[in-house]
């Protein structure tokens, strides 16, 4: 079976338990985190991977921008945590405080997120379903990642957790739970950013306390629709290297996709790994 190159990390929680991680974030990344200091004017955007982060750093940084693009592109401007040294030549080009508000993304773990819990900081969970997840998540793997093992057997490794930031279900379960008594973690569905993208904006805006007009909501909303992102070099992560002949990360931006991938046998393994771990938890996903 084709292998999905990973790097393994400490598992925070479990101390006998590693998390696949992509390869190029190692135990020394992940362990260079315990001297980032969080401040209590931070807001991170978290999401498993494939789940709508690259979106939802798109709105905090046009909320935080007065709608406006500006010169960076947004890997920059709302800049990956875990990815510092890969992307941005280390965290200290992170860490500076210049007394601004501070945002960046993360696929980190609840278990693996620096100083959780100890500051007044925002968190902004994005989950999206599990099947329309694999789906987007398998032509990463291929696009990005360098994979080029077929679907099935994608999918396979996807269920047992060996595919970058482990299984999905732990992730957003955990992130899931701790946003059930946090004021601080804000969980937002990806289905539902689809359904009424200016209720999310209006709700994110709340969240991190920025004032919301009707025209900055209306700017808001126009850049961050997947038309206006696919075409926007700097919102469209097209500067990340990509295999040629394979849907970039703009793909298609929908609920549903997983009907046209998945077998039944496929169907029905998600649905019994849905029951058991997110509705049991009262936490539901449309399809
Ligand atoms: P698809 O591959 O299903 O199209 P992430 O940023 O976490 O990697 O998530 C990428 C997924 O979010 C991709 O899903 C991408 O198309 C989708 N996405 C990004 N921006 C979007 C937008 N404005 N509207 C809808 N989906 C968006």
């Amino acid at each position: 079976m084709a292998e999905y190159k990973q790097a393994l990390v400490k598992d925070g929680k479990n101390p006998e338990g590693l998390i696949s991680f992509p390869v190029f974030i190692t135990q020394k990344e992940i362990d260079e985190l315990d001297s980032f200091i969080v401040l209590d004017r931070d807001t991170f955007v978290v999401a498993y991977p494939k789940s709508g982060t690259t979106w939802m750093e798109q709105i905090v940084h046009l909320l935080a921008n007065n709608g406006e693009q500006g010169d960076k592109i947004l890997s920059e401007a709302v800049p990956w945590l875990e990815g510092a040294a890969t992307c941005y030549g280390g965290l200290d080009r992170l860490i500076k405080d210049s007394g601004e508000r501070r945002y960046f993304h993360t696929h980190l773990p609840l278990s693996l997120m620096p100083m959780f819990g100890k500051t007044k900081a925002k968190y902004i969970y994005v989950a999206r379903n599990p099947k329309d997840n694999v789906v987007s998540y398998y032509y990463h793997a291929r696009s990005k990642m360098g994979y080029d093992g077929n679907w099935s057997e994608f999918i396979q490794l996807y269920v047992e957790g060996k595919v970058g930031y482990g299984s999905i279900f732990d992730h957003v379960l955990d992130w899931w739970k701790v946003s059930q008594h946090s004021d601080n973690v804000m969980f937002v569905k990806y289905e539902d950013m689809t359904k009424d993208l200016a209720q999310v904006v209006t709700d994110v805006a709340n969240f991190i306390d920025i004032p919301l007009t009707s025209d900055l909501r209306d700017a808001v909303v126009a850049a961050s629709e997947f038309s206006a992102m696919a075409i926007n070099p700097k919102a469209n992560l097209d500067w990340f290297p990509q295999r040629e002949g394979i849907p970039k990360h703009m793909r298609k931006g929908i609920v549903g996709d997983w009907q046209n991938h998945f077998s039944s046998e496929e169907n029905l393994l998600f649905d019994a790994i849905y029951q058991s771990r997110f509705l049991k938890f009262g936490l539901e996903f449309e399809f």
